[in-house]
């Protein structure tokens, strides 16, 4: 891991920066292009690694890929579906997830697929068997090898009946993107209906899918025989915007998110007006900043959509050790995505992690070894510190806190920060921050 970053601290952001596609939308309709037989069209694209990597493994099976990088435009092409080879995709894979989702699509188009083994942030265990029952539920075989997954579908895949143990975003995107072309009915039961889910599935609709959503979670989605590419445009980055909107009132600031959009962000809304941050819903965005006075500390659960996402905690966190009083955060979605605040202890914070569901209903993490419950003392001074990057969203945690910091602090792997912020450094230098790259990484990892 590269990139070192010394930041001034003590510095309130002031400014305007602009958000794009959502990550967690963007790389998943790219790999809908697959099943189409003419090309698609995805528009506000942003300069992610995670795109270049989806990118990388779309053109290694013969997906013809053009991105206009300036006007954030995608053409995918994916006349000419092929195999790739088996330690190409591992080399590409790296450290992104998306090679599960490639999956049904390439099952359909080919009649086979291979999985190498995954990466993504370490925000807990990260298991696929929901990935994998699923694909055996439509009718594929898995075969487990050394170097990765083989599954084939000798028999054709099949509509079938699931109801997954967790509403699950990446367990719901493999069965739309594999029942979408399977043969006949397909009912997912206990679904995830996240924003990103349902731009997927307008982006379906579009290339000719039948996808029906129910109130109580229940997804249907009938097979059709052929799908055509899409254009589309993709909705905004809400866990960007949370993190600047976090940043802005860390550091008592005051940050236009260009692009930002309210009804995708209600929760985080709520939380950030109760923690005593201001906003204003704007025609082209969001503002956010801090009003002056004492934040107030608050109790938090994250929770599947529509609850408060898992991806803003983290950010969120470093704005609540300048809050008033104690708050408790209680993490439901996963069970280790605590570790992000040893840095920030380290940095003067006061937060205990503990084993039990605090302030909120009991989790599946219960009474087990997770430390998925924090409480947080405020208000504490941040003092600066050197501090590595663990994970994508720890990591802007971090440089929220180095910058809201007093002192010179110097935060190394910061590349890791690239795969879902979008010319971070350039923002910052726009919002006045005094942070310089030392050891400078390419604003795209090349891999
Ligand atoms: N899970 C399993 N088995 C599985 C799949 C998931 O037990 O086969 C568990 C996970 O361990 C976790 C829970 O189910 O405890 C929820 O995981 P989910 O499948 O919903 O997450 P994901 O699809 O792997 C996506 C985002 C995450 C985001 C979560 C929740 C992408 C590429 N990633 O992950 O984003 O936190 O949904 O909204 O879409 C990020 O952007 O930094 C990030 C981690």
């Amino acid at each position: 891991m590269s990139g070192l970053l010394t930041v001034e601290g003590g510095t309130p952001l002031h400014g305007e920066i602009t958000v794009r596609g959502a990550k967690n939308f963007v790389s998943k309709a790219m790999v809908a292009a697959l099943l189409g037989e003419t090309p698609s069209e995805l528009r506000n694209v942003p300069v992610i690694s995670d795109v270049e990597i989806v990118a990388g493994l779309l053109r290694l099976h013969g997906v013809t890929v053009d991105y206009d990088v300036e006007g954030g435009v995608l053409h995918l092409d994916p006349s000419n579906v092929e195999s790739a080879h088996v330690a190409d995709i591992d080399a590409h894979a790296g450290s992104s997830r998306i090679p599960i989702l490639f999956c049904g699509p390439l099952l359909h188009r080919l009649g086979e697929a291979f999985i190498p083994d995954l990466g993504g942030c370490r925000i807990g265990d990260r298991p696929i068997n929901y990935h994998l029952d699923i694909l055996r539920s439509f009718g594929a075989v898995v075969d487990k090898q050394v170097q990765g997954i083989y599954i084939t579908a000798p028999l054709g895949l099949h509509g079938t009946r699931i109801e997954l143990p967790y509403p699950s975003v990446g367990a719901t995107e493999q069965t739309l993107l594999t029942a979408v072309r399977a043969q006949g009915l397909t009912e997912l039961r206990n679904a995830a209906t996240e924003p990103e889910i349902m731009d997927l599935i307008a982006v379906l609709q579009k290339m000719g899918a039948i996808i029906s959503v129910d109130t109580d979670r229940t997804i249907r989605i009938e097979g059709v025989a052929h799908l055509g590419g899409f254009r589309h445009t993709a909705l905004a980055d809400r866990i960007e915007a949370a993190s600047w909107a976090s940043a802005a009132l860390a550091t008592h600031g005051d940050v236009f998110v260009r692009g930002a959009s309210q009804p995708e962000m209600m929760t985080f809304l709520n939380t950030f007006r109760k923690v005593g941050g201001a906003f204003d819903v704007r025609e082209d965005g969001i503002r956010f900043w801090h009003p002056g006075g004492d934040l107030r500390s608050i109790v938090l659960e994250t929770d599947v959509h529509p609850g408060f996402m898992t991806d803003w905690q983290q950010p969120l966190v470093v704005a609540l050790t300048q809050a008033d009083g104690l708050s408790i955060v209680h993490e439901t979605v996963y069970e280790n995505r605590f570790g992000f605040t040893e840095a920030l202890r380290g940095m003067g914070a006061t937060i205990q992690v503990y084993r039990e569901c605090l302030g909120g209903l009991r989790c599946r993490f219960g009474q087990r070894n997770f430390l998925h419950s924090a409480v947080v003392s405020g208000p504490t001074p941040l003092r600066a510190a050197d501090i590595d990057v663990p994970d994508l969203r720890g990591g802007f945690s971090h440089l929220i806190a180095a910058l809201a910091a007093e002192g010179t602090s110097r935060v190394r792997g910061i590349t890791l920060i690239n795969r879902g912020y979008e010319n971070f450094l350039g923002k910052l230098e726009a919002l006045g921050a005094r942070a310089t790259i030392a050891d400078p990484a390419p604003a795209v990892a090349a891999r």
